[in-house]
């Protein structure tokens, strides 16, 4: 089986590489590309990776490239987790919208748009390529928004590409843990889009144990969305919502808080990476131990901002080991290449799952997946409140795909004006200003 990494010089891929590592089974992953735009970062990670495999009898192979048509060429899975415009791309993201008073963050709102707006038409071309030198290739997007970026493939590779994240999972997970329940034994009603999600039930054997957390003040408290959102407003929703629905309930505390923090999340991630690469680049630094440091580092402050606003407190670290992404992504590569049948949260086509949306609008919802791919559920409808902000959003996204292929700066500005965290169609003009000021990336927007 061979497996292609789409951003292979990436901080997490030693972690997929790892999950690689623990699979010994026939069918297992024998040869792993990795693919960069940058060369020193891959070849930063290509070397952990080196020290990694060092003893195992059955590592994968690792190549690596910065030439994407090779790299596509023969691949069975294309993982596909790339950062367009880095990680000061992200940060330029989120400093763009605070300044303009709206929330700056990664997905979520104005710092969402621009990412998209420059991340969609590299993912076309992706795709495009995948479409052309590798067809029966399946395509796992990681890439951020995940949602909008999958659904952006699915034009050029139908229900071949399959978006992931690791936040339902874990949200499951959590919600299960404080019930007393095992996660593997229980079937979990959740749908939205990526990061815009409502855990709406938990059933084991036909029962739903989601109302008993929810009359129960004290597990409430016991768990971080229940500290997130805090135990009244759980209630009132009747549903546990994705940590990503924090923005939009209390945007204003979230904005505040991100306007006086002294940096931005992706400000402190790029300062920290870049002292990774500078320190992989030196052949005398001990990778692995050095590696496992700064992995430690970087999830200990994970979403931090997010709790320390709320007082969540940190992530337990049972969350970190088991519904990683790379745990996700793996479980997904396995069920598909093994026609192991298994139900995973991911990122599909909608068909006719949720009735507010159209057949081909990418959603976030639990799939029976084997051979032949991914397949949604069924899942109760959505309440009304959902389906505002679930349709609001989708709408946004629509406006980006179409800015992004027809270059067209008036669907640019509808993109930020129609978000529901984006107040006015000023804000939303100069917004698309300002990050057209700092991206070099969104040049291409120069119709009207
Ligand atoms: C979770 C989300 C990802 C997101 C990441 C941000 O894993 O599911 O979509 O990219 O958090 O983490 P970071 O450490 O980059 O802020
Ligand atoms: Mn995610």
């Amino acid at each position: 089986m061979k497996l292609t990494i789409l951003g292979g010089g990436g901080f997490r891929v030693p972690l997929v590489y790892r999950a690689l590592l623990g699979d010994h089974a026939e069918g297992r992953v024998t040869r792993v590309t990795l693919y960069d735009t940058d060369a020193d970062r891959l070849g930063a990670v290509a070397r952990v990776l080196g020290e990694q495999a060092e003893g195992a009898g059955d590592a994968p192979a690792v190549v690596a490239t910065t030439d994407l048509d090779e790299a596509l060429r023969g691949a069975d899975f294309v993982f596909s987790a790339i950062r367009v415009g880095g990680l000061a791309g992200r940060a330029a993201d989120e400093r763009v919208a605070l300044d303009e008073g709206v929330l700056g963050q990664e997905t979520v709102g104005a710092g969402g748009i621009a990412y998209g707006l420059r991340t969609v038409p590299v993912a076309v071309d992706i795709a495009r390529r995948v479409a052309r030198l590798a067809p029966g290739a399946w395509v796992i997007n990681f890439t951020n928004p995940a949602g909008l970026v999958t659904e952006a493939m699915s034009r050029h590779l139908g229900d071949r590409v399959i978006g992931i994240c690791d936040s339902p999972v874990g949200l499951g997970r959590r919600v299960a843990r404080v019930l007393g329940v095992d996660p593997d034994r229980a079937r979990i009603d959740y749908v939205g889009l990526n990061h815009l999600g409502w855990l709406r039930g938990l059933y084991v054997d036909g029962r739903d144990e989601l109302p008993r957390l929810l009359a129960d003040p004290q597990l409430l408290g016991s768990f971080e969305e229940g500290r997130l959102f805090g135990a009244d407003w759980l209630r009132s929703l009747g549903a546990v919502p994705n940590e990503y629905l924090h923005y939009y309930y209390f945007n204003r505390e979230a904005v505040r808080a991100y306007q006086e923090a002294e940096q931005t999340r992706g400000a402190f991630l790029q300062e920290q990476q870049e002292g990774f690469y500078a320190r992989m680049k030196d052949p005398a630094a001990p990778p692995l131990t050095t590696w496992d440091r700064t992995r430690a580092e970087r999830e200990a402050t994970y979403m931090a901002e997010n709790r320390e606003v709320s007082g969540a407190g940190e992530r337990e670290e049972s969350d970190l080991g088991s519904g990683g992404y790379e745990q996700v992504a793996l479980a997904l590569m396995r069920a598909v290449a093994r026609d192991e049948r298994t139900s995973l949260i991911l990122n599909v086509r909608n068909r006719t799952t949720l009735s507010v949306l159209d057949a081909d609008a990418v959603i976030e919802v639990p799939c029976l997946v084997d051979s032949d791919g991914a397949r949604p559920v069924a899942v109760e409808p959505l309440p009304y409140h959902a389906v505002g902000l679930v349709t609001a959003v989708k709408a946004v996204e629509r406006a980006v795909l179409d800015a992004a292929g027809s270059g067209s700066r008036a669907a640019a500005v509808k993109a930020f004006a129609l978000h529901p965290l984006v107040d006015s169609v000023t804000v939303a003009r100069r917004l698309l200003d300002g990050y057209t000021k700092v991206h070099p990336g969104l040049a291409y927007l120069d119709r009207p």
